[in-house]
């Protein structure tokens, strides 16, 4: 199979291609990413060497066809999994617009190139936060794949949008696609933006860590492991227009991922600061993953605590990916957006 994999620089694109690589010894990878502030070439380290002749990079950007439409032709490109987004809610908060040019016209992009090239499968990589916040208690039974679209944040209707041209695509043009809806990842290699590598970061170095609210809203916690393989599943065994979830099982809130951090470090509780709570906060996230369960053998394999603590150790042992990751625009983002 020759593989078009877009945004593998990213935190769940670098190591899906890395499970691929290993996992498929037929597979050869192309990897097309514009090497946004999020895409680091250091996440697939090595990979060129320890797989030779079949994983190729091309920087290239999703929402220009002609760059998508020539990397397809170049690698004779058979089948595509689109990670390529801008990701992070807080940022779609501040601008929108990169949002809609990655994660809606990208896509559209994508879609009418995959036509043209006549490719075998497009697996788009959405998100749970399509459907929108659950209330805390628990009789408000989970997200299925035919909960309404109702995205609360920019970053989600821009991923609600790209998932309706997917299904456009299938209904009007026939292209065999599949949309997988994962929740919250965590694991190697996630930009220190996110909660888990962020609160680290900042408890390693004795900084305040910023609780948005009460702390009490949860996500349902998957190691990106987990979602990788499920991905590989949607590829291989997906049905064409199906649309799956995938879900960790671990709902956890706020506060108690923060406060295992801490545990982790050795660091005390006096460090969390409660801070002004996100515009438009999704108080809750759960995933009913049965359908994948039941049609592709899905299930996540990692406990939450253990999945957490095997992170934590990662980020400790890979210190110069973490200075890396957490020099140049990022310092800059981060003291602009605390005040510091
Ligand atoms: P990330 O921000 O770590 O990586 C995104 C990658 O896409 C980066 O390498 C970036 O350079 C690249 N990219 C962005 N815009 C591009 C463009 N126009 N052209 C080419 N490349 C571009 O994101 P992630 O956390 O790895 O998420 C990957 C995908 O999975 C996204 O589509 C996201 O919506 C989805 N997802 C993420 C999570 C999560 O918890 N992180 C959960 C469910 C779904
Ligand atoms: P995040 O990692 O941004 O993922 P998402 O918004 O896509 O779920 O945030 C996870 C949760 O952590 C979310 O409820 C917001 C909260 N959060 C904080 O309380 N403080 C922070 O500094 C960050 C980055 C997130």
């Amino acid at each position: 199979m020759r593989l078009l994999v877009t945004g593998g620089c990213g935190f769940i694109g670098s190591n899906f291609i890395r499970m691929v690589l290993r996992d498929r010894p037929d597979a050869v990878v192309c990897n097309m990413d514009n090497l946004s502030y999020a895409g680091n070439l250091a996440n697939l380290a090595h990979v060129e060497r320890d797989y030779p002749g079949r994983y190729f990079f091309e920087r290239a950007d999703i929402a220009d066809a002609d760059q998508a439409r020539g990397v397809m032709r170049r690698h004779r490109i058979e089948a595509l999994v689109n990670f390529a987004a801008e990701s992070h809610v807080d940022r779609s908060i501040e601008d929108a617009s990169p949002f809609v040019r990655s994660n809606v016209l990208g896509v559209v992009v994508l879609l009418r190139a995959a036509l043209e090239a006549k490719l075998g499968r497009f697996v788009q990589v959405s998100t749970d936060e399509v459907y929108g916040s659950l209330p805390l208690e628990a009789q408000y039974a989970a997200f299925t794949e035919d909960s309404p679209l109702t995205p609360n944040s920019p970053y989600s209707a821009s991923k609600a949008s790209a998932d309706l041209f997917c299904r456009a695509f299938f209904k009007t043009h026939g292209l065999p696609l599949v949309i997988t809806r994962c929740s919250n990842n965590y694991g190697p290699c996630q930009f220190p933006e996110k909660l888990i590598p962020f609160m680290f970061f900042r408890a390693t170095r004795d900084e305040p860590l910023p609780v948005y609210g009460d702390g009490l809203n949860v996500r349902d916690w998957i190691h990106v492991e987990d979602h990788c393989r499920g991905v590989l599943m949607a590829l291989e065994k997906g049905r064409a227009g199906a649309v799956y979830n995938f879900g960790g099982g671990a709902q956890r809130s706020n506060l108690y991922v923060v406060r295992e951090i801490l545990k982790f470090c050795g660091k005390d509780e006096s460090l969390i600061r409660p801070v002004k709570d996100r515009p438009g906060h999704d108080r809750r996230y759960a995933v009913d993953y049965s359908l994948a369960a039941a049609e592709l053998g899905f299930s996540p394999g990692f406990g939450f605590e253990e999945g957490l603590r095997r992170t934590l150790a990662w980020y400790r042992e890979n210190p110069d990916w973490v200075d890396g990751a957490t020099s140049g625009s990022y310092l800059g983002d981060m003291r602009k957006r605390y005040g510091e």
